[in-house]
């Protein structure tokens, strides 16, 4: 089995069943799904329009399969994605893979997915991304694959909090104000972060591969 296709299997056997995922790897030559769609990166380079077309094309399976056929996907002035009523969902993508995540708003009222790859965050960038204990974790790890990789899903996991927050508070967070907890057993995590002088927590799980890192947050009613 290919990365993405494991970390696709992973990730739906720790999702619950009414959250719809799919993915796959971002192929040259995808048509946009629809021309308003394809009017928000027509001046965009041919690999921006790939990484797009080929994330709403996921979003769009997902659609249909809940009802929602000849929808425009649109996007808001910060690049947010626009759903039907009564559905919640996100994209994201890396140069290779791209992934989509929905469900309907009726039991949950946000979600967030995110994927990166794993070997990219430097010692030197963990100030800036990772709150103190969140670095003493990580300076514990000795493998040092492990390491990045661990690095990689908390910080996939704070750009998944934030697609999924944004669209219900629009507020901007430092990276630094959230923190995360994950259960390598389960591979459930628990983000918390400081808001309106109190610390709110949401869940979610991740699915880590040989190359890739995946993350998704989900905030239930
Ligand atoms: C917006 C952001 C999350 C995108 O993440 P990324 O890793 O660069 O790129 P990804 O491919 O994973 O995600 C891109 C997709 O996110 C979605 N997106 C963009 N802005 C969004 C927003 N404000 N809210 C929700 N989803 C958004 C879009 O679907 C976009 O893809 P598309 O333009 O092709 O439709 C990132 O650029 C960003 O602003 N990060 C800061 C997050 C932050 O402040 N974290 C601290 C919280 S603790």
């Amino acid at each position: 089995m290919d990365e993405i296709s494991k970390l696709l299997t992973a990730m739906r056997s720790s999702l619950d069943e009414d959250i719809l995922l799919a993915g796959g790897i971002i192929k040259d030559g995808v048509q946009p799904v629809n021309d308003k769609e394809w009017q928000y990166v027509v001046s965009a380079s041919p690999k921006r329009q790939q990484e797009f077309s080929c994330g709403r094309l996921y979003a769009h399976r997902l659609l249909d399969q809940v009802g929602f056929t000849d929808f425009v996907i649109g996007r808001d002035s910060q690049g947010c994605p626009q759903w039907p009523d009564g559905v919640v969902g996100s994209i994201s993508h890396t140069s290779d893979f791209c992934v989509a995540l929905l469900a309907k708003s009726i039991r949950y009222t946000s979600l967030g997915i995110d994927l990166e790859l794993s070997g990219r965050l430097k010692a030197s960038l963990w100030p800036r991304l990772f709150a103190r204990s969140e670095i003493r974790q990580l300076e514990q790890i000795s493998d040092a694959a492990r390491r990045m990789r661990h690095a990689a899903i908390i910080f996939s996991a704070k750009e998944a909090f934030y697609k999924c927050d944004y669209p219900l508070n629009h507020r901007c967070y430092e990276f630094t104000d959230a923190e995360v907890a994950l259960d390598e057993t389960t591979r459930c995590l628990q983000l918390s972060i400081s808001r309106d002088g109190g610390r709110v927590e949401y869940g979610g799980c991740y699915a880590a591969g040989m190359t890739h890192v995946m993350t998704a947050i989900v905030s239930s009613r």
